[in-house]
């Protein structure tokens, strides 16, 4: 019997137990309290481009298809037969008009002139025959997640009718994420996948990525052999090019996402050169610099920007540009996710060398990655033990030490170094396991609005 959760998470002296990140019952918690609750990133526009497309993709521990319907609009469907439980689609992606379930062949359409709404039971072999006529087709359609929202080209998802709107979800904090879904010039979701989705699975808790991601400037030193050989955009050492000095963590204690980055409203400093190995690579960045300082004046560069969404989503904003996902398998087990970003509208050489640095900082043959992974897991089996699941972690860098930050509703500072960023993830997390509703999570949250699938954003125009 694991203790209670305030005694888990001392919040006031920054102690986090070992057993959140090994414990059967925690984890069964987790899945229902925070991952069939919380907003989560399921899929990028690029993996569902064409209508009729679709990409399984996970939330939580369920396995869902991420598809677009012949209006084009957005849905996420529990990946089971309501019949008796088949995985209906064994496939990564595809395009379907129809899922046919292989075990007694119930088909589900994806065409709103067949059924009422995609998703639901189309066909059941013997429907007048041996189920007489009676059986109930429109009960008996796919799990859909009700929330389903598509912004600037990524696809989030949530099970829970009652969640806040995805945008008071994210709060100020998306001034940050938009770093890595804009265009280098500023133009709303510009960007595109490179490829597709690197998958890793890690003998790891969920929790020790997105928390690397909140803030954790302090384990740098991992990094050491691959700072050391280079490969940076600008063709120095290290594998980003050098930071400005401004940057700090900050946190939203009241959402708990987080970032690495800048305070808003920074001066725009002259242009640094990067990617300055091909000429005509740099000169595209060169003149979204200058587009950039037209668009939003001098204050809003493009900077480091590392950040984490609560729960299980992170993102760099800048070198590389990427996004990350931690799907839970186990208290000890995950399923890590990447995909890399680039401009939609830039020139295949500009495309071309963002793939090259992104491989060699975290594809298959990459140097960074390994790095965390290796700390992650092995901080995790070093907690099992029955004397070591006893004890804390410490997480008291910085406490007491945050400040307002003016211009973003509910966010704090705190320095480069700090675990506070960790804290409020952490914080967060408690309350969503000591939660029975989002009401008590998000105040004034209502009843949400039923939606039967979510419109795509332009590229360019809208948020
Ligand atoms: S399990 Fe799918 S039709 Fe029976
Ligand atoms: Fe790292």
């Amino acid at each position: 019997m694991t203790k209670p959760i305030d005694e888990l998470i001392v919040q006031d002296k920054g102690l986090i137990s070992r057993e959140i990140f090994i414990d059967d019952g925690l984890f069964e918690r987790e899945l229902s309290h925070v991952f069939a609750r919380a907003w989560l990133w399921v899929a990028h526009e690029d993996q569902i481009a064409k209508n009729g497309d679709y990409v399984v993709s996970k939330m939580g521990t369920d396995n869902v298809i991420v598809t677009r319907d012949m209006e084009g609009k957005v849905h996420v469907l529990l990946n089971t037969c309501t019949h008796r439980g088949m995985r209906l689609c064994r496939n990564d992606m595809g395009n379907a008009r129809t899922f046919s379930c292989p075990y007694h062949g119930w088909s589900y359409s994806m065409d709103g002139r067949i059924v009422e709404t995609p998703g639901d039971l189309a066909g059941v072999p013997g429907h007048s025959t041996y189920y007489h006529g009676e059986l109930e087709k429109k009960e008996w359609g796919l799990v859909r997640a009700p929330r389903v929202k598509v912004y600037k080209r990524t696809v989030w998802a949530s099970w829970d009718p009652d969640a806040p709107d995805f945008d008071d979800y994210l709060g100020d904090m998306k001034e940050y994420l938009d770093y890595a879904l804009d265009g280098r010039d500023g133009s709303p979701g510009n960007n595109e996948m490179i490829g597709g989705i690197l998958k890793w699975r890690v003998p790891s808790n969920w929790k020790f990525a997105p928390e690397n991601f909140i803030g954790d400037n302090y384990h740098d030193i991992s990094h050491r052999s691959v700072d050391l050989v280079g490969i940076n955009p600008s063709g120095g050492s290290g594998r980003r090019d050098d930071e400005p000095d401004e940057l700090t963590t900050l946190g939203f204690p009241k959402l708990g996402h987080g970032v690495i980055g800048e305070m808003p409203y920074f001066k725009e400093p002259e242009f640094i050169p990067t990617w300055s190995t091909n000429p005509e690579v740099a000169e595209y960045y060169r003149q979204c610099h200058d587009r950039r300082v037209e668009r939003f004046g001098d204050g809003r560069r493009v900077s480091m920007t590392v950040g984490t969404i609560f729960p299980n989503m992170s993102f760099h904003g800048r070198q590389p540009r990427t996004i990350a996902v931690f799907h839970p398998i186990s208290p000890t087990e995950m399923e890590m996710w990447r995909i890399f970003l680039v401009d939609r509208d830039a020139p295949q050489e500009v495309k071309d060398m963002a793939r090259h640095y992104h491989l060699s900082y975290s594809g298959p043959g990459g140097l960074t990655e390994s790095d965390d992974m290796e700390n992650w897991s092995y901080a995790t089996d070093s907690s099992r033990g029955e004397i070591s699941r006893s004890i804390y972690f410490n997480y008291e860098m910085g406490l007491g030490h945050a400040r307002e930050v003016e211009h973003l509703e509910g966010a704090v500072e705190n320095g480069v170094f700090t675990e506070e960023n960790a804290r409020i993830f952490y914080a967060r997390w408690a309350e969503f396991m000591k939660a029975d509703s989002w009401n008590e999570l998000h105040p004034g949250t209502g009843p949400g609005p039923d939606r039967a699938g979510a419109e795509p954003t332009p590229v360019g125009e809208g948020e």
